[in-house]
């Protein structure tokens, strides 16, 4: 599905051989991928960034969007060039204020040739200006641009970047992030963290919202749509904004009477998983027809599927459980995934317990009995599932029975510090789960290998969990 990529090391061989000057071989392109297994292409090498700038138009009658993305960054090597992923039709590409020259390559790959060959550890101003018409783009064969009969969405996972704006698309890069966009008067733009301002001027309204903490890109939404907003504050002092597109049918209540219980979730996570580690909070519900939801930062989007059959509070406990873990702590490779969606499924059982609808015990002992030896469910690897099986349910319900099985195993008090030590321990930055399991035995003093191996890596079922210490 992925093309092959030249490594760094074989282009640096290759100018070699073309008998370059010294001055520019000793600089040379970055890598065009991050160095991800599951994706090699996404992200790239070679410079970091720490700032996205984004000042957008987008016009819902046609998905027309444009604009300019300014990102600051600094590079990491001697670049002679490098690239950034990217979908839209690009017009101009500065670094430094010079014109560069730039590319298309692969399936989503933005080459920049800048003037001037960039020295390693300085800082870099990359502004981008683009225009396109997001749902008309594909890459892999899909896309991640969500187009409604009002507007449209960018969520999705592990990838949403490459249809709204140049990024180095990978969580291990993240940034914080001004987003600014003008819609046509009477139309919403909503995006993450705070709204610092809007303001309207013939026929357009612009929304200027503020992410002010590191955020992976595949976190950064934008929906443009009309919806109807609600503001609140939590007990804890946090600002609420929630939107709910005009256009949600019979399942409006529903959705509602779900978001509108964020801040009280919110708080009530913070229990388990220690201070809410960003300044807003919230949620959308556009008027989809996608069957997923998505932990985008610090406001989560949620389809109108989710509400289908009455409220669903455990969705939103999920997302906001993702604001910890996936969020703040960030896979360091996409392979990780356990790390963002084993948490976010058992935090939903933890809300069924205190919801009085079932232990997480109860829920655990359940999803064991309800698969048989021979269900393909038990072939997935949590731990390692492979691009293609990356959001399979085993993921997320086994990923949970480990959990249950770790918290047997050392006990309710080092479990829970180890829940609520975690996010803190790898604030803002990226985790494995190999680097989960060695914070786990630290704690808790105990080998955890073989725990680990039969829940996450095995791919059979595990045999009957040992008779629990909390019923001993
Ligand atoms: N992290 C999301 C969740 O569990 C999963 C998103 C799956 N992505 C997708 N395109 N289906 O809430
Ligand atoms: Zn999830």
């Amino acid at each position: 599905m992925h093309r092959r990529l030249t490594t760094p090391g074989a282009l640096a061989a290759a100018s070699l051989l073309l008998a370059i000057p010294a001055s520019a071989a000793s600089h040379s392109p970055g890598a065009p991928g991050i160095g991800d297994p599951y994706y090699p292409a996404y992200g790239n090498g070679g410079y970091d960034v720490s700032h996205y700038d984004l000042r957008l138009k987008y016009q819902p009658a046609n998905d027309r969007l444009e604009g300019t993305a300014t990102l600051l960054a600094r590079t990491t090597q001697d670049l002679s060039r490098f690239n950034l992923d990217f979908l839209l039709d690009v017009s101009e590409v500065r670094v430094n204020g010079a014109k560069a020259r730039f590319a298309t390559s692969g399936q989503h790959e933005l080459q920049v040739t800048p003037s001037k060959p960039l020295a390693k550890g300085t800082s870099v101003t990359v502004v981008v200006r683009y225009s396109g018409v997001p749902s008309s783009e594909q890459a892999y064969g899909f896309t991640s641009w969500l187009r409604t009969p009002d507007g449209g969405v960018a969520a999705g996972e592990p990838e949403s970047a490459w249809w709204w704006f140049p990024s180095n698309d990978h969580p291990l890069d993240k940034a914080t992030y001004d987003i600014s966009v003008q819609v046509p008067d009477g139309t919403q733009a909503i995006s993450n963290g705070t709204l610092q301002s809007t303001s309207s001027r013939a026929g357009w309204t612009r929304y200027s919202w503020r992410s002010n903490k590191p955020q992976a890109t595949y976190l950064a939404t934008l929906a443009v749509g009309k919806f109807d907003v609600t503001t609140a504050t939590t007990d804890s002092g946090i600002p609420v904004i929630n939107a709910y597109s005009k256009d949600l049918g019979d399942i409006a209540g529903a959705a509602r009477a779900s978001v509108e219980r964020t801040g009280e979730i919110a708080d009530w996570l913070t229990d388990y998983f220690g201070p809410y580690p960003y300044n807003a909070l919230g949620g959308y519900v556009p008027n989809t027809t996608t069957g997923y939801a998505l932990e985008t930062q610090t406001r989560p989007f949620y389809s109108p599927r989710q509400f289908a059959n009455g409220s669903n509070t455990s969705v939103v406990v999920h997302e906001l459980a993702h604001q910890w873990y996936g969020d703040l702590v960030s896979v360091s490779q996409w392979k990780d995934i356990w790390v963002n969606e084993g948490f976010a499924r058992y935090a939903q059982w933890l809300w069924s317990e205190y919801e009085g609808e079932g232990t997480a015990q109860e829920i655990a002992d359940y999803v064991y009995a309800s698969r048989p030896a021979d269900d393909p469910f038990w072939t997935v690897r949590p731990g390692d599932p492979g691009p293609e099986n990356q959001f399979h349910l085993a993921v997320y319900d086994r990923g949970a029975l480990a959990l249950q099985a770790l918290r047997n195993a050392i006990g309710d008090e080092d479990f829970f510090a180890v829940l609520k030590g975690w996010p803190r321990k790898y604030a803002h930055g990226n985790a494995s789960v190999a680097d989960f399991r060695k914070y786990a035995e630290r704690v808790s003093g105990k080998r955890l290998t073989a725990l680990f191996d039969t829940w996450l890596f095995q791919p059979s079922k595990p045999g009957a969990p040992a008779a629990r210490e909390a019923s001993i």
